[in-house]
């Protein structure tokens, strides 16, 4: 390895020995509402890219998990699940009972491969639509929307000409700042676009919904879903301070948080108190005028006192501040500074991607301790390190502790450290080449399986060039 990637690795001086990393708090249980973990290491959500382009599981995405499952972790989280029953390109779904089958069968893939140690959950998401950037002239000529305040700058000119006259001008000049910005980064749907009826009604649509999908993924045999409320997607969305629908569903926080509430209340009552509920939400957009930590403490323990099982906190990953993308591709919520601090990279800024995040993590788990409740809380960014676990949970920051790319990077890293071979795991540059193929919608790998010999053809990916899954650990 270079010594440049060996000098931004996180210092790990020594790792623990097999009887100290039995005595950690990360490997301890932790009740989560109904269900125990056997401990508190956590896998959190990783669209692998992997599924049919109709959404179903494939032996590529039972490999994914199986191999995750391998390592034991407490948990995993299974990446980001499509509630509605409609093309959604190669994104898992869970919008209908044919899925069910397929989702079935990974369920029993993760409890054989992990010996039962690791307990299963499901993200569910819901998202509204993003096109893709078009050539100027093909969006003056057929996407632009001709409005009366376009008419009012044309006087005498039918819309036809209209849009002849701005094509010709190739210009944005006229254009009010929702078309510029369609023009720019391909249109996008945003919760306040209350004139689509579709949209209007997501709070009447989205509770059954997101309660069909729960009681499919309960039939399926995960122990539990986790709702995504976080990033970019809907329910975030109805969360933000950008959120400023006038029917009860946004402005104030009390109204922001209404939807996220009723689609809690909307699950529950469809799986029951003795099936583990879960949310996913920022600790901070990071974007100009978003929600900031003080909305998701308040945010956390209505949750909480709604009797949600966990919360998981992230960071960021929002379109408002995402870089335009090429034509012919959409945007990507990862790629401006909410992006970044949602996946830090190594070389984020001078105070590095380690452990970034935590005290959004912190002051969640503060506020709903405060409010009287124990709702456990998840942190993650940038772990890699069973020290540094340790001292989030010691300190009562977290009660588990997430590895996303760490635990790609070398899924059985986890038994690694519990068996005292912690010098054998292979360690995450935190550079974020996962990250790219995310973007491109491509299958994830990792840069650094690649390095090991590609001795296993049906595991390759489409280009045959890279390891599908993790090389084979000889434990
Ligand atoms: C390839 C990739 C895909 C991801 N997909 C999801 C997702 O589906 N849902 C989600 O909530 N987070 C997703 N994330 C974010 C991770 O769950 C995690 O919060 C983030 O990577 C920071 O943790 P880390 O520093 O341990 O990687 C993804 C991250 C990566 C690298
Ligand atoms: S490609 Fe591998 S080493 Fe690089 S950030 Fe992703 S998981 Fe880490």
């Amino acid at each position: 390895m270079s010594d440049k990637r060996l000098a931004r690795l996180l210092p790990i001086a020594r790792w623990p020995t097999a009887d100290e990393a039995a005595r950690l708090r990360w490997f301890s249980p932790v009740r989560l509402g109904p269900l125990e973990l056997a401990a508190r290491t956590w896998i959190p959500a990783m669209v692998p890219w992997r599924a049919t382009d109709d959404g179903f599981v494939t032996p590529e995405v039972l490999g994914w998990y199986r191999r995750f499952a391998e390592g034991r972790p407490g948990a995993i989280v299974v990446e980001a699940t499509g509630i509605r029953d409609v093309p959604s390109g190669p994104l898992l779904r869970i919008g209908h009972d044919r899925f069910v089958e397929g989702l079935a069968r990974l369920a029993r893939e993760v409890k054989d491969a992990s010996g039962g140690a690791t307990r299963l959950f499901i993200q569910l998401i819901d998202f509204l639509a993003i096109k893709r950037r078009v050539e100027p002239e093909r969006f003056f000529r057929r996407f632009l929307v001709i409005d009366d305040a376009l008419r009012a700058r044309f006087p005498g000119l039918d819309d036809d000409a209209i849009r002849e006259d701005l094509t010709l001008r190739a210009d944005d000049a006229l254009l009010d700042p929702r078309q510029r910005e369609s023009l720019r980064m391909g249109y996008r749907e945003r919760v306040t676009d209350v004139h689509l009826p579709h949209v209007r009604d997501l709070p009447r649509t989205l509770p059954p919904l997101f309660a069909d999908a729960a009681a499919r993924a309960k039939e399926a045999g995960f122990d539990g879903v986790e709702l995504h409320y976080a990033h970019a997607y809907t329910m975030a969305s109805f969360l933000s301070r950008l959120n400023t629908r006038a029917d009860g569903y946004g402005g104030p926080r009390e109204h922001r948080v209404r939807l996220p509430l009723e689609v809690h209340a909307a699950v529950r009552a469809r799986v029951g108190d003795g099936y583990c509920v879960g949310a996913r939400l920022l600790g901070d957009e990071v974007v100009e005028g978003g929600s900031r930590v003080d909305d998701a403490t308040y945010f956390a323990v209505r949750f909480a006192e709604a009797g949600i099982d966990f919360l998981s906190v992230s960071k960021g990953g929002k379109f408002e501040d995402a870089k335009p993308p090429k034509v012919g591709e959409a945007a990507y919520p990862y790629t401006g500074p909410s992006g970044h601090e949602c996946m830090p990279h190594v070389k984020i800024d001078a105070r590095g991607p380690f452990g970034r995040n935590v005290p959004l993590a912190a002051a969640v788990r503060r506020a709903v301790r405060d409010a009287g409740h124990d709702t456990p809380v998840v942190a993650a960014g940038g772990i890699a390190s069973p020290w540094q676990a340790e001292a989030i949970l010691e300190a009562g920051d977290a009660d588990l502790v997430a590895a996303a790319r760490q635990s790609l990077c070398d899924p059985d890293w986890f038994e690694k450290i519990r068996l005292g071979r912690g010098d054998e795991v292979r360690r995450c540059f935190f550079t974020n080449y996962c990250e790219a193929l995310d973007q491109a919608h491509k299958e994830v790998t990792c840069q650094r399986w690649d390095r090991e010999a590609l001795d296993d053809a049906s595991m390759r990916s489409r280009d045959g060039k890279r390891r599908l899954i993790a090389p084979p650990w000889r434990g």
